[in-house]
């Protein structure tokens, strides 16, 4: 846990943002080992290799289909898994694949700090630094393994970051900390009044938010019917995809008022992806067919008063 994360950081037990670091290793200022303490509750949080856990009693349980997602890709897995992305970000590829970055591109917003919410692999937070590369990268993640994977993926591509173990329920950050926070695939793993929690969660620390869900639609129960007839089950835990109206609804109960949207076929982008097609105006051409078999939304959203 590097200094600079305690400037954004607030307990999530009591909400101050008061803290003393009991360093037992360190890497410079990096405190590797070690406990964080609130002073004003004496809630203790454990440091581990960098990584501050700050919901540590409960993630074994809550996020288990995730835990054996990223707990079972070995290291080799990793490392082949980031060297495809990153032709495919150095090609600018991904970015085009990836909503996200897409929407953030085209903003003219100078946003100059990014919260990653459920970050998983990391990957999204690397399509974002591909066209944001000044943002200060914040990554959290409910599962352990999880935010490790992600802490290793940064690592490996050398990109400077801080990484964090918590609940997008209860964000153990200031109000306002973040000018732009994201969930990728995260609100559909929830139901109301989760959801409601997790948004104005990030109303309370972010002035703009990036929400990416798979919505309703034949081609999303294409995938998901064959992804479970290949591998025996659905790995990814509870999934409910949400209806575009609905997703909307979400928002603006929240205090989130949509700026940009996109949508995205993800067998259409895996297509071409496998298919190693390359050219980027090809691609945009193909803006119509993706939303005719549109798998994902995503909202650029900006904060009401
Ligand atoms: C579909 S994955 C997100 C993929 C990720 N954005 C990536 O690039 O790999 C959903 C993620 O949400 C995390 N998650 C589940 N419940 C959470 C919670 N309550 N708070 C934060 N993250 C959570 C899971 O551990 C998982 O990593
Ligand atoms: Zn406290």
């Amino acid at each position: 846990m590097k200094p600079r994360l305690l400037e954004l950081l607030e307990c999530p037990h009591c909400r101050k943002a008061d803290f003393e670091v009991d360093a037992q290793k360190s890497d410079g200022d990096d405190v590797v080992e070690g406990l964080l303490r609130c002073k004003a509750c004496r809630a203790g949080y454990p440091i581990r290799d960098s990584v501050v856990f700050f919901e540590i009693s409960q993630a074994e349980d809550k996020a288990s289909a995730w835990n054996e997602v990223f707990s079972a890709a070995d290291p080799a897995a990793v490392g082949r898994d980031i060297e495809r992305t990153r032709k495919n970000v150095d090609s600018g590829m991904a970015v085009q694949g990836c909503m996200m970055a897409r929407l953030l591109k085209r903003d003219p917003s100078p946003f100059a700090s990014y919260l990653d919410i459920g970050c998983g692999s990391g990957f999204f937070s690397w399509y974002i630094h591909s066209v944001r590369p000044g943002m200060r990268l914040t990554l959290l993640d409910y599962s352990v393994p999880g935010v490790l994977r992600a802490r290793e993926t940064m690592r490996q591509i050398g990109v400077d970051a801080d990484f964090v173990q918590g609940t997008a329920m209860n964000l153990p950050f200031k109000a306002d900390a973040f000018d732009l926070s994201s969930t990728a695939g995260l609100l559909e793993h929830f139901l109301r009044p989760d959801q409601d929690l997790i948004l104005k969660e990030q109303a309370r620390s972010s002035r703009h938010n990036l929400c990416q869900a798979p919505i309703d639609t034949p081609w999303y129960w294409m995938l998901r019917k064959y992804v479970e007839w290949r591998q025996g089950k659905w790995p990814f835990g509870f999934e409910v995809p949400l209806k575009p109206a609905f997703l909307r609804q979400i928002l603006k109960d929240n205090r989130w008022e949509i700026s940009s949207s996109t949508f995205q076929s993800l067998p259409l982008a895996f297509l071409l992806h496998g298919l190693r097609f390359r050219s980027l105006r090809g691609y945009r051409a193909l803006a119509f067919a993706e939303r005719l078999f549109s798998y994902d939304a995503c909202h650029l959203c900006r904060r009401l008063p």
